[in-house]
């Protein structure tokens, strides 16, 4: 559908369809009173944009947020709102390129990299300060102006808060080929691991986007089935510098921190990210990271402590089962000591086996 040309709310009109996109269409458009400052308008597909009450309420939430944010590398939210039942965000209009067409041509220096990801990160930095998680962060919704090369890269985080409203099992189911942003999803928001997503979430797709800027490649690339396959719990990526020998060890380290499994193991917050890359730019190469890291919410979830071996055991008899010599296996304890635990520790290992778990409870 072309509407090219309708004045939404008497407010702007659309001047040019530029684009259809995987989640929507984009249009140039101008308020009708300042018709000199064009801006840009997303208009969602409805067939993938959620209608569930609570997803509405969270979009709308956060976009009210994003809205008054003023930062230099947000890009601004003017207006949003239905027209035709279908949601629509008015930009501003930022010139400049996406991310993924920088990674068409991966010719980066080290330098410049790290420049884009500071970018990023400051952005994060002040959506995750606000209560907002970008949650499909990907090459696609990080835009860069490169006209002013002496400056300088201005890069610009779209989307806050968006992700919200786009049902991704419909965008799954009516895409024909597993859109890119897979690759970028964390592995709680793949399902790989049972945990809720959080700031953290964000923290993992921008290690995708670092390691793949230093490196031209995926981590670990999303197949055909990616829902249950998609990466490997216990995987670790090759480190970068393997890939590309100007990468420092330092700089491996960074990046494998961001793609931890575990959300614990991770950076905990934008700020001891941008921290230790300031380490890393004033020259320092050997230091422990995460030292100004904190976390922005509390959790009183640990790492699993002291169960190896009960771990050990469960993982041997679900290889057994695979073999054919399936059992039955009961676990007791007093209440509180961790049996709960100890199954949801053993949930990654089953995925991570491409296999299933089905769950139920007697009453
Ligand atoms: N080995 C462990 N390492 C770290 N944390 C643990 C461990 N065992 C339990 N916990 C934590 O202790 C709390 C209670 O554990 P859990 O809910 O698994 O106990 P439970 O035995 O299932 O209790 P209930 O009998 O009430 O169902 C949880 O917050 C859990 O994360
Ligand atoms: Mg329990």
């Amino acid at each position: 559908m072309d509407i090219t040309g309708i004045t939404i709310h008497t407010r702007f009109t659309l001047i040019k369809k530029l684009t259809d996109g995987l989640v929507g269409s984009i249009y140039l458009a101008h308020f009708v009173e300042k018709k000199e400052e064009p801006v840009m308008v997303k208009i969602f597909r409805d067939d993938i944009t959620s209608k569930r009450t609570g997803d509405i309420l969270r979009y709308r939430r956060a976009l009210s947020i994003v809205a008054k944010l003023n930062h230099p590398n947000l890009i601004r939210i003017l207006d949003y709102g239905e027209i035709f039942e279908l949601q629509y965000i008015v930009f501003e209009n930022f010139r400049g390129t996406s991310l993924s067409e920088i990674l068409k041509k991966p010719d980066c220096s080290i330098g410049r990299i790290i420049d884009i990801i500071i970018q990023i990160c400051r952005a994060l930095e002040c959506i995750h300060q606000n209560g907002v998680i970008q949650k499909d962060l990907n090459p696609e919704n990080v835009m860069i102006d490169t006209n002013d090369i002496s400056d300088g890269d201005t890069v610009k985080l779209a989307d806050s808060g968006v992700a919200h409203i786009i049902d991704f099992s419909e965008l799954m189911a009516k895409t024909k080929d597993i859109p890119d942003l897979i690759n970028y999803f964390s592995p709680e928001q793949s399902g790989l691991i049972k945990r809720h997503v959080d700031e953290r979430s964000d923290m993992y797709s921008l290690g995708v986007i670092f390691y793949r800027l230093l490196t031209g490649k995926l981590p670990f690339a999303a197949d055909e089935s990616f829902l249950f396959t998609r990466q490997n719990a216990e995987e670790r990526p090759e480190l970068p510098g393997r890939l590309n020998p100007s990468v420092p060890p330092i700089l491996d380290r960074i990046v494998l921190k961001l793609l931890e499994t575990e959300p614990e193991n991770r950076y905990q917050s934008a700020k001891g990210l941008l921290h230790d890359i300031d380490r890393y730019k004033n020259g320092d190469r050997e230091f422990k990271l995460g030292l100004n890291d904190e976390s922005i919410k509390l959790s009183y979830r640990t790492e699993l402590i002291s169960r190896n071996g009960e771990l050990m055991r469960l993982k041997n008899l679900f290889d057994r089962a695979r073999e054919g010599m399936g059992c039955v296996c009961l676990i007791s304890g007093e209440a509180g000591t961790g049996k709960t635990r100890l199954i949801e520790e053993l949930h990654d290992y089953i995925y991570s086996q491409k296999a299933v778990i089905i769950q139920g409870k007697c009453f």
